[in-house]
C-alpha cells in the first residue's frame, strides 16, 4: 500500500518527469548521425562488398560470376570445409570436453602451436614470446594497436601501405594511434613501388611504427621479393622503426607456410622485436570461428612477465577471455603430426588452385588476342588480384557481363573456377580489349 507521504509527492514527480521530457530530444539517440561511408573507409569497403553480393544475388543470369567475396571457394564455386578441420571437429566433439572458460590469453596448446607455425619451431624468439589468442586477425590487430598506444615509447604513428586492407586504418584510428601511409602500389606497373616504399621508410621520423602485410598483400596481391624484404629490413633497422606484421594468409600465398613466413622470420633473425597478428580464417577456412593470435617478441624472461601481465590487463576488460571452439580445432590440427601434414597439403591445394586460376585467366586473355600485359595476374599472389581495370570498366563488367567485383578493380581469384574462367576472360577482353 502507498504511504500518504508518497501519494502527496506524486504530482511533483509527474511535473519533474514532464520537465525532463520537454528538455530531452524525442529519443536518446536522436543526435546520432548517419555514419558517412567516406570513400575508402573500412565501412565503405565493407558496404561495397555487400553491395556486390546483393547485386550478384539479384542477377538471374545463370552464368553470373561473383569475384567480390574475400573467402576461398572450391572449383565448383562452393565454400570449402577442409577435411582436416572436419576430422579435428569430430575429435573435439567425440572428446566431450567441458565448456569452461579459457584463461585470458586463451587455450595454451593453441597459442604455443600458433607461435611455432609463425616463428618456426626452434626459433629463439619463442623463448621470450608473449602470445595471446585473439578474435581472429582483426582482434589481434586491435590488441596490438591498444598495446602500442599504451606502451610504445617512440612515435605513436603507424604507417600503413597505400592501399591497405581498409580495416587497418579504422582499427588503428580507434585505438588512438596516428595513421599515416607509405607508398606501396604502383598503378603504372601494377606492381610494387619498391623505391617509394623504402624512401618513405627512410623519411619517417625515427622510431615510427610500420605495418607490413607478411604475405599475400590485400588488396593488391603484390608482395616484395625476399631480396626486397632484406632491403626493407635494413631501412627499418637504420631508422629504428618498429615492425608490426599482419599475417592473415600464412600458407595461402605460396602454398608453403615457411616460405610465407619469410619476412616475419627474417626480421626476427635480424634482432627486431616485432609484434605479429595471425589469423586462421583463411588458411584453415575457419572464418566465422574467429581464431587468431597476437604476439610480441620480448628480450628476457623478466620482460616477458611484465609485458604478458599488461596484455592480460588490456584483454580482460575487452572481452574477458576468448572463445574456445576454434582454438580447439586449430590446436588439434597443429599438434597432431598426421593431421598437421594433411592440413599442410590442403593449404597447398588451396594456394595451388588459386595460382592455377591466375595462370588460366592470363592464358585465356592472351589467347583472345588481348594486347595488354597481363603478367601481373600471375606475378601477384594470394586470394586477390588487382586487375588494373577502372571503376567504369568494372561497372561494365557487372552490367553487361554479370561479373561482379568491387569498383577498385580488385577481383577475388578464389571466385574463379575451371568452368567460368573462359567466360570471365572474354568479358574482361570485351571491356578492356
Ligand atoms: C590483410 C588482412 N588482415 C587481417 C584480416 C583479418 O581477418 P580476420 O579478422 O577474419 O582474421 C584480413 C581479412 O581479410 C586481411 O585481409
Amino acid at each position: 500500500m502507498l504511504s500518504s507521504a508518497r501519494i502527496a509527492a506524486r504530482p511533483a514527480v509527474r511535473r519533474v518527469a514532464a520537465f525532463n521530457m520537454a528538455l530531452r530530444p524525442a529519443s536518446t539517440w536522436a543526435n546520432v548521425q548517419q555514419g558517412p561511408p567516406t570513400a575508402g573507409s573500412a565501412l565503405a569497403q565493407y558496404q561495397a562488398i555487400l553491395g556486390v553480393t546483393e547485386a550478384f544475388k539479384a542477377d538471374s543470369f545463370p552464368k553470373k560470376i561473383n569475384l567480390g567475396v574475400g573467402a576461398y571457394r572450391d572449383d565448383q564455386g562452393k565454400p570449402y570445409v577442409l577435411p582436416s578441420v572436419l576430422k579435428a571437429e569430430k575429435r573435439v566433439v567425440d572428446a566431450k570436453m567441458n565448456h569452461e572458460y579459457a584463461g585470458i590469453t586463451g587455450v595454451p596448446e593453441f597459442t604455443k602451436a600458433a607461435a611455432e607455425l609463425a616463428y618456426g619451431k626452434g626459433s629463439p624468439a619463442l623463448e621470450n614470446l608473449v602470445i595471446t589468442q585473439s578474435i581472429s586477425g582483426t582482434g589481434a590487430l586491435r590488441i596490438g594497436a591498444a598495446f602500442l598506444e599504451r606502451f610504445y615509447p617512440g612515435n605513436k604513428t603507424i604507417y600503413i601501405p597505400t592501399p591497405s586492407w581498409a580495416n587497418h586504418k579504422a582499427v588503428f584510428d580507434d585505438a588512438g594511434l596516428q595513421v599515416q601511409n607509405y607508398r606501396y602500389y604502383n598503378k603504372d606497373t601494377i606492381g610494387l613501388d619498391f623505391e617509394g616504399m623504402v624512401a618513405d621508410i627512410k623519411a619517417a621520423p625515427k622510431g615510427s611504427i610500420f605495418l607490413f602485410h607478411a604475405c599475400a598483400h590485400n588488396p593488391t596481391g603484390v608482395d616484395p621479393t625476399e631480396q626486397q624484404w632484406r632491403e626493407i629490413e635494413q631501412a627499418v633497422k637504420a631508422q629504428g622503426h618498429f615492425a608490426f606484421f599482419d599475417m592473415a594468409y600464412q600458407g595461402f600465398a605460396s602454398g608453403d607456410t615457411n616460405k610465407d613466413a619469410f619476412a616475419v622470420r627474417h626480421f626476427v633473425e635480424n634482432g627486431h622485436q616485432i609484434c605479429l597478428a595471425q589469423s586462421f580464417a583463411k588458411n584453415m577456412g575457419l572464418y566465422g570461428e574467429r581464431i587468431g593470435a597476437f604476439s610480441l617478441v620480448t628480450e628476457s624472461a623478466e620482460e616477458k612477465k611484465r609485458v604478458d601481465s599488461q596484455v592480460k590487463i588490456l584483454v580482460r576488460p575487452m572481452y574477458s577471455n576468448p572463445p574456445i571452439h576454434g582454438a580447439r580445432l586449430a590446436s588439434t590440427i597443429l599438434n597432431d603430426p598426421e593431421l598437421y601434414e594433411e592440413w599442410l597439403g590442403e593449404v597447398k591445394g588451396m594456394a595451388d588452385r588459386i595460382i592455377r586460376m591466375r595462370a588460366l585467366l592470363r592464358e585465356n586473355l592472351e589467347k583472345l588476342g588481348s594486347k595488354h600485359d597481363w603478367s601481373h595476374i600471375t606475378s601477384q599472389i594470394g586470394m586477390f588480384a588487382y586487375t588494373g581495370l577502372s571503376p567504369e570498366q568494372m561497372d561494365a563488367l557487372a552490367k553487361e557481363h554479370s561479373v561482379y567485383a568491387t569498383r577498385n578493380g580488385r577481383i577475388s581469384v578464389a571466385g574463379i573456377t575451371s568452368e567460368n574462367v573462359g567466360r570471365l576472360a572474354e568479358s574482361i577482353f570485351k571491356v578492356k580489349g
